[in-house]
């Protein structure tokens, strides 16, 4: 039996990074992790407790009670995928909405989030056979991943794909606020302090502005394959 390797997939947001690391998990057998959505889970708790709005930001109140907040992946089959659950409940529609996507970025800068996240996340990839995807994965989480990706897309194909995505799911929702929550997105992701959102030097570069999926996953996967194979 061949090795199992780590599976990096760093990138802008909406690149599609999750649709590919979960193909590409379900192919190999490996498990799939969305950093993003411990993220976004933290900031929902954040809005439930009240610390973070549209105006103010209790960062100390937020650090002080970060021990309250347990994250789990739970495996769906009907999915095929595992989903966010914060604190014993699923919040994985909650998470992906206007509200939660608007303040995530604030509390991904915070050191002491990044911190409980990274450790969590690196026990789960302990064993390796992991495809993660999130912004700092093969610069912070794995910076051994055998295969590092970093995907990028022109902010209004991202913009659009999140569009079409959120009135799939019935969201009311307008393109243009979502195109610019997307460039907010990439300038507080690639110019916070802590773990910002760089290209590793090993990473390959991704762009699939202009690529149907099934490429994409094509190329991915014989990536992936030609790695393994050499293990
Ligand atoms: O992948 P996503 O759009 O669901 O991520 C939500 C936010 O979380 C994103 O704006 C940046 C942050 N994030 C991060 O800082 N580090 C990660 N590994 C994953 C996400």
């Amino acid at each position: 039996m061949k090795k199992k390797i780590t599976i990096a997939i760093d990138g802008y947001s909406s690149t599609g990074k999750s649709t590919i690391a979960k193909q590409l998990a379900k192919q190999l057998g490996y498990i799939y992790v969305d950093t993003g959505a411990m993220y976004r889970a933290v900031t929902l708790y954040a809005m439930q407790q009240k610390f973070i709005d549209a105006t103010h930001f209790d960062v100390n109140s937020l650090i002080a009670d970060l021990d309250n907040i347990s994250l789990k992946f739970i495996y769906n089959a009907k999915k095929g995928f595992a989903e966010m659950y914060l604190n014993g409940k699923n919040v994985e529609q909650e998470i992906r909405g206007m509200e939660v996507s608007k303040l995530v970025s604030k509390i991904a800068t915070i050191s002491e989030v990044r911190k409980k996240l990274v450790a969590q996340q690196q026990l789960i990839g302990k064993g390796k056979g992991v495809v993660m995807d999130g912004r700092d994965i093969g610069t912070v989480v794995f910076k051994d991943a055998e295969l590092k990706l970093f995907m990028t897309a022109s902010p209004e194909k991202r913009a659009f794909r999140r569009y079409k995505e959120l009135l799939e799911r019935g969201d009311n929702v307008d393109y243009e606020e979502i195109l610019k929550n997307v460039q907010y997105r990439d300038h507080i992701d690639s110019t916070r302090k802590d773990s910002p959102l760089t290209k590793a030097k090993d990473a390959i570069d991704f762009d699939n502005s202009n690529m149907r999926l099934e490429e994409q996953f094509e190329r991915i996967y014989n990536l992936a394959m030609e790695i393994i194979a050499k293990k």
